[in-house]
């Protein structure tokens, strides 16, 4: 079945950057010029996808008004002959839909994504977690669902991470099929030294069946005592098999602060509009 829908679960307090997200919603903290939930749906929208479930937490409209039409804001920009600006700011392609629903309690990703059941019906579906930002030539999304077209299972993006890192990750138990493509019978939340099951980590992207919904309806509080999308998905790991595919390109962690500084040095490095003058800055700045 084809994959046609994506959600990214965006809510969440946003504690590693206070003060920043007191008021302001983690996934609207920009990356040089678009908010980070902007690339999320960009790389949906480029894998094809035109439905999109949005899961935000209370207090977090400026999503919603992010995504939304801001005419009178389009009529000054169109009247004063700003036109970049105005089609910056026409945020999604006319055919996409984006759709929002509140997590009313930060309950674990697990429990995010139990909220877009309804959305989700009885089809597979991407997941993109608002946390991780990716730069790649193809879009991640796109690179796991070529693997769910050929081999019909959920599938995790994953990437190798540091040792001394993988605690604060999901590790997978995984054999490689071929190329990039890995089979996993195994994962573990946030694992202990001795827990750990390899250095391939789950890092932020997901194609996941119907069937996660009943499983996630029974699974208790896992690592740090929430619902865990990696406790659901072990069991079907553990019984069928999934696919980790080690894709290509690089995550940035926008829910830290030296995340998100990376993002911003290494977005803005390839911006057209600035990249020569931050160039230039930056070798004169650390010559100092
Ligand atoms: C979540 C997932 C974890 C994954 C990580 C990075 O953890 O639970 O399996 O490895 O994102 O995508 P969090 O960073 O929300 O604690």
């Amino acid at each position: 079945m084809k994959i046609k829908k994506a959600v990214i679960p965006a809510a969440g307090f946003g504690t590693r950057m206070l003060p920043a997200t007191k008021a302001i919603p983690k996934c609207m903290i920009p990356i040089v010029d678009r908010p980070a939930i902007q690339y999320n749906v960009e790389e949906a929208v480029n894998s094809g996808i035109k439905d999109i479930l949005i899961i935000i937490g209370r207090g977090q409209e400026a999503v919603i008004n992010h995504f939304d039409k801001n005419p009178e804001l389009e009529y000054c920009l169109e009247k004063s002959g700003k036109i970049d600006f105005l089609k910056s700011i026409k945020t999604i392609p006319d055919d996409v839909n984006i759709y929002f629903v509140r997590q009313r309690e930060t309950k674990g990703l697990g429990h995010a994504i139990y909220c877009a059941k309804a959305f989700v019906g009885n089809e597979p579906f991407a997941v993109l977690s608002g946390d991780d930002v990716i730069k790649s030539n193809v879009p991640v999304c796109r690179q796991l669902i070529n693997a769910y077209e050929e081999f019909g299972k959920p599938i995790v993006g994953a990437q190798k991470v540091p040792e001394n890192e993988i605690c604060k990750y999901g590790s997978l138990k995984v054999e490689n099929i071929h190329d990039n493509y890995f089979l996993c019978t195994d994962m573990v939340e946030k694992p202990t030294p001795d827990k750990v099951l390899s250095l391939y980590s789950v890092l932020g992207r997901y194609i996941l069946t119907p069937e996660i919904f009943e499983i996630l309806e029974n699974t208790r509080p896992g690592a740090g005592g929430e619902i865990q999308i990696t406790d659901a998905m072990k069991k079907i790991s553990n019984q069928n098999g999934i696919i980790a595919v080690d894709f290509e390109g690089k995550r940035y962690d926008i829910g830290n602060k030296f995340g998100a500084i990376q993002a911003n040095v290494e977005f803005g490095l390839e911006h057209p509009e600035i990249s020569d003058q931050f160039k230039n800055y930056l070798k004169n700045h650390l010559d100092i």
